[in-house]
């Protein structure tokens, strides 16, 4: 196997601890058998830095985000606004500058050729038409994890007096008389279909109520950023936002909330290879829940000011565990966990409840030596979560099995950063390709792969 550069190579002097995370390397030689441990830091959340960059557009002066990973979906959204006439600036340490005083049209082709593989694009529609009274959204991207479609979104804008057309290539959207506030019940606690109403109605004349919202971290983090822009937004315990249109808005300067969905990756990281990992920026509580399954199935963790540190506390114990909106068990972290459970002492369950295609991961585990049965109907159930969806899934993994190295292919992005783990916990050598998809959401993935004592090559 020629090995353009290994880890340990790339720590050498010269190689700076960037030059492995740079590389376009789709395919990894990881060799296993060895725990991770030591220090990473995760930057700001993916699912938060990504929507307070479509923010910006809403703002008549400058806005400023702090804590931006670099990641490639943030790359994508940058490029959208740029395609909109914002000018970005970054200084290379996290801190972008967001200027939007020269806000455009944008071509369809040129916004087609930026859309990238995100989800992000269809969270443009209410700035752009506040802005330029219409918008093209493309067809949009994002993890095969379900069929993901973006009705609650085109209903929410209908609401707010947009007209929405479907077209081959994407969706074409007006209101030229502007938009006004409106009275939505989401079907589903839908985080997308929140952030829309949100950025849509801040701008919205008259007062908007969104009822049955998502509140997720990421969700109040925004608000946060459209109350810092001069939004005036409230909401009650049960799910209910209230949004009082405004006339303008000004820049922001924040500094994002951290990633969970990162931090909780490197816990079950932990778990699964047996390290001890401490991950800097984590804050407990917004993984009250993550950690209380951590600790059932044989984590154990440390809060300290800076960070938690995770490891075994002992022998790994099954769990069951049912995915579902905050405060619930985030269906991000379900990946990464079912690389540990397949090292517990037992039978554990993982009911994944939001997407309906989010076990498929599971086939490439089996051929590590995992043994995980995937049942398409779910569990039984009177009443399924999200509307519309016919089918929720159960995985029940049985172990300890030992793992054995495997050639994978990367599903998706939470997919992907399980396959690395199980190849890590498996022994001998395995080749994971397709590794680009997991530098959408974890920044610097290679280098902390690296300086967690990951043994393993970049061969293409
Ligand atoms: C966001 O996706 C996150 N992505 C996802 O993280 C996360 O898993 C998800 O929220 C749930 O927390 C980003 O923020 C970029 P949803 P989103 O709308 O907004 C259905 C990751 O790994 N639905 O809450 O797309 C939908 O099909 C990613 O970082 C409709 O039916 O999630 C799904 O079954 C993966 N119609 C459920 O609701 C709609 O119009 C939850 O989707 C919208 C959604």
């Amino acid at each position: 196997m020629n090995t353009l550069l290994s880890a340990s190579a790339a720590s050498q002097p010269g190689h700076g601890s960037d030059s492995i995370s740079d590389r376009s390397g789709q395919v990894l030689a990881i060799r296993g058998g060895r725990p991770l441990t030591g220090r990473v830091e995760v930057k700001g959340a993916k699912n938060l830095a990504t929507k307070a960059m479509v923010a910006a557009l809403l703002g008549e002066t400058v806005s400023v985000l702090r804590d931006v990973p670099d990641i490639s979906d943030v790359k994508v959204v940058r490029s959208l606004l740029e395609v909109h006439g914002v000018t970005v600036d970054d200084d290379g340490e996290g801190v972008l500058r967001l200027d939007p005083s020269g806000a455009v049209s944008a071509h369809m082709e040129e916004i087609d050729a930026h859309a990238g593989a995100s989800r992000i694009p269809i969270l443009f529609c209410g700035p752009l038409l506040h802005l330029l009274r219409q918008a093209f959204i493309p067809d949009l991207g994002g993890c095969r994890i379900g069929d993901r479609p973006i009705d609650f979104h085109l209903s929410a804008l209908r609401a707010f007096g947009a007209t929405v057309d479907k077209l081959p290539s994407g969706i074409r959207l007006s209101a030229p008389q502007g938009l006004h506030g409106a009275d939505i019940t989401l079907p589903y606690p839908s985080v997308g279909a929140t952030e829309q109403v949100l950025l849509t109605a801040v701008r919205a004349k008259g007062t908007t109520e969104l009822r049955n919202a998502a509140i997720e971290p990421e969700i109040m983090d925004l608000i946060a950023v459209l109350q810092k822009m001069g939004a005036i937004i409230s909401y009650e315990p049960n799910r209910v936002i209230f949004i009082e249109g405004v006339d303008s808005l000004r820049g922001y300067d924040h500094r994002c909330i951290f990633d969970r969905n990162e931090a909780a990756s490197w816990a079950c990281a932990a778990l699964a290879t047996d390290g001890d990992i401490f991950v800097g920026g984590a804050k407990q509580q917004e993984m009250l829940t993550f950690l209380n399954v951590f600790r059932k199935a044989g984590g154990d963790f440390d809060i300290a000011e800076d960070g938690i540190r995770f490891r075994r506390g002992g022998d790994l114990k099954p769990v069951v565990v049912e995915t579902d909106v905050h405060p619930g068990f985030m269906t991000d972290w379900q990946q990464p966990l079912i690389v540990a459970l397949t090292q517990a002492h037992g039978t554990s369950t993982v009911h994944e409840t939001v997407y309906e295609n989010r076990l498929g991961f599971t086939r490439a585990l089996n051929q590590m030596g995992a043994d995980i049965v995937v049942h398409p109907e779910g569990i039984a159930s009177d009443e399924r979560r999200v509307p519309r969806r016919a089918l929720e899934q159960a995985a029940v993994i049985n172990g300890p099995t030992p793992l054995h190295g495997a050639d994978v292919v990367v599903p998706d992005l939470r997919g992907g950063y399980s396959y690395v783990i199980a190849a890590l916990a498996a022994e001998g050598e395995s080749t994971v390709r397709n590794v680009e998809i997991i530098r959408r959401g974890y920044e610097k993935f290679l280098d902390k792969l690296t300086a967690l004592g990951a043994d393993f090559d970049v061969i293409g």
